[in-house]
C-alpha cells in the first residue's frame, strides 16, 4: 500500500506539516464557534450533515487512517466512534445511515471536542517521528478536513435557512462592488495537457496528467451574475420546457423551482428578491455571482444565452493561465462577490461543467481502505471547478475536481459560459 498511496495522493512532506495541522484543525473549530450545541446537531436533509458530526468525522479520519495503523498501542478514544463516525468506508463494516446523523444527541458536543483534543495530541506526538506514509496520510486528512470545512458552512446554511427564525451566524456587509463587463477569451484548439503534476498535494482523481484534444473555444471572463440570471427568470426561463434537459424540467415541475435556492420575493415588493445568506436574509445584489444553482439551471441558462457550459478540460486549460482572484473562506463573508478584476476563475462560486465525473485515462484508486475516498463515486455526477467563497484558499487549484449530482443546489454552485 505504501508506494501506491504516496503515488496516488501527492504529499507536501516538509517541516510545515505540524503548523498546517494546528492551523487547519483550529480553523474548523473557529468556523463552528458561533454555533450553539443545538445548532450543531441540526440535519435539515440527508445530503447535509450536522456540524457536530463533521467535527467528529474529520477526527475519526485521523484516528482510523493514521493513529490506529501507525501508532503501536494506540487506544481508540471511544470504540463506538469507529462505527458512529464512519461515513462510507464499507471495508470497515457498517455505519449509521447518512440521513440519521441528526439523531445523534449523544455523544455531546463537549465530548466530541474532547475527542478532537485527544486525537490532536496523538497526531502532534506522532509527527515527532512520523514516517513518509503516516505523513502522507496526515496530509490527506488535512485536505479531507478542509473539504469538510466547506461542508460545515453549506450544511449549516441549509439548516438555518430551514429554521423559522432564520439565524445569522456570520455577520457581513454588502460589497457595493460592480461586476465588470462579461467578455470572452479565445483559446486555441489542439492538444493540451490537463491533470495534476508537481510535488504539491493533489487528490488521486486529478491524475494521471494526460493529453486532451480540444477544438478552439471561447470562455467567459467571469461567472454569471445575479442580474444576468434575473434576465433569464424575467424572460420566463423557469416556464419554458424548450430550455431544459428532461430530468431538469421534471425537477422544475416537481419542486416548483422558480429561482435559485434560498431566493424569495420581498413581501413589500414582489418584483424584488431577497436571498438567505450566512449573514441572514439580504437583498439580492445584481453584481454578485449567481449561486445555489443545480446543473440543470446552469445548463438551461447557458442554452437561453445561446452558449453552453465549458467542459472540465476547457475550464482547466483556461484556468491555468489565470491567477487566483476570487473570495475564499479566509475572506470571512462566506458569500460570493464580484471580481475586482477579470479574468476570474478561482473562488466565489463552484462552476458547473458539462463533464461527467469519470476516471482520467490510466486512473487507479489506491489499494485498500483509502481507495474508497474518490474512485467509487465516479458515476452519475458532474464535475465542478474553481472553488467557492467557502473553500479554504490553500485547498484549491486549477486541476481540482469537485463533483455533485446534477440536482444538487446547496453548494455555492454557479456557472460560467463557453462557446
Ligand atoms: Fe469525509
Amino acid at each position: 500500500m505504501t508506494a501506491s498511496l504516496a503515488h496516488q495522493f501527492s504529499a507536501t512532506v516538509g517541516t510545515s506539516l505540524r503548523e498546517r495541522f494546528v492551523e487547519i484543525r483550529q480553523t474548523t473549530m473557529r468556523i463552528t464557534a458561533a454555533l450553539s450545541p443545538e445548532d450543531q446537531m441540526l440535519q435539515s436533509m440527508p445530503d447535509a450533515s450536522p456540524s457536530k458530526w463533521h467535527l467528529a468525522h474529520t477526527t475519526w479520519f485521523f484516528e482510523t487512517f493514521v493513529l490506529l495503523p501507525h501508532v503501536p498501542g494506540y487506544q481508540a478514544f471511544d470504540p463506538h466512534f469507529q462505527y458512529l463516525f464512519n461515513s462510507y468506508y464499507k471495508q470497515l463494516g457498517s455505519h449509521p445511515d447518512r440521513g440519521s446523523r441528526g439523531l445523534m444527541s449523544r455523544p455531546s458536543l463537549e465530548r466530541v471536542h474532547a475527542y478532537r483534543s485527544h486525537v490532536d495530541a496523538a497526531i502532534l506526538s506522532l509527527l515527532d517521528n512520523a514516517g513518509d506514509e503516516a505523513r502522507t496520510l496526515i496530509e490527506l486528512g488535512l485536505n479531507h478536513e478542509q473539504q469538510h470545512q466547506e461542508l460545515i458552512l453549506t450544511d449549516i446554511k441549509h439548516a438555518l435557512w430551514s429554521s423559522p427564525l432564520r439565524p445569522e451566524p456570520v455577520p457581513s456587509e454588502p460589497s457595493h462592488v460592480s461586476a465588470l463587463p462579461l467578455t470572452f477569451t479565445e483559446v486555441e484548439g489542439g492538444i493540451h495537457l490537463i491533470g495534476h503534476e508537481g510535488t504539491g498535494f493533489a487528490f488521486d482523481n486529478e491524475s494521471p496528467r494526460h493529453e486532451v484534444l480540444l477544438r478552439a473555444f471561447r470562455i467567459a471572463s467571469r461567472p454569471i451574475t445575479n442580474g444576468e440570471y434575473l434576465e433569464f427568470m424575467q424572460d420566463g426561463g423557469y416556464r419554458r420546457p424548450d430550455l431544459w434537459l428532461s430530468d431538469g424540467w421534471d425537477k422544475v415541475c416537481a419542486e416548483a423551482w422558480s429561482a435559485p435556492l434560498y431566493w424569495e420575493r420581498e413581501e413589500d415588493d414582489p418584483a424584488a428578491w431577497s436571498q438567505f445568506t450566512l449573514a441572514g436574509l439580504q437583498a439580492v445584489d445584481s453584481a454578485d455571482p449567481v449561486c445555489h444553482l443545480s446543473y440543470y439551471e446552469a445548463d438551461a441558462y447557458a442554452r437561453w444565452r445561446g452558449c453552453r457550459l465549458p467542459t472540465e478540460e476547457e475550464w482547466e486549460v483556461a484556468a491555468v493561465r489565470v491567477p487566483a482572484r476570487g473570495a475564499f473562506l479566509e475572506d470571512t463573508a462566506v458569500h460570493p462577490r464580484p471580481a475586482g478584476e477579470t479574468p476570474q476563475m478561482l473562488g466565489d462560486v463552484w462552476e458547473w461543467t458539462s463533464s461527467p465525473y469519470v476516471a482520467y485515462p490510466g486512473f487507479q484508486p489506491a489499494e485498500g481502505l483509502i481507495g474508497e475516498y474518490n474512485g467509487k463515486f465516479m458515476v452519475n455526477q458532474l464535475v465542478l471547478r474553481g472553488g467557492s467563497c467557502a473553500t479554504p484558499a490553500s485547498h484549491i487549484r486549477a486541476t481540482y475536481r469537485n463533483f455533485f449530482p446534477p440536482h444538487a443546489r446547496w453548494q455555492f454552485s454557479g456557472l460560467r459560459l463557453a462557446k
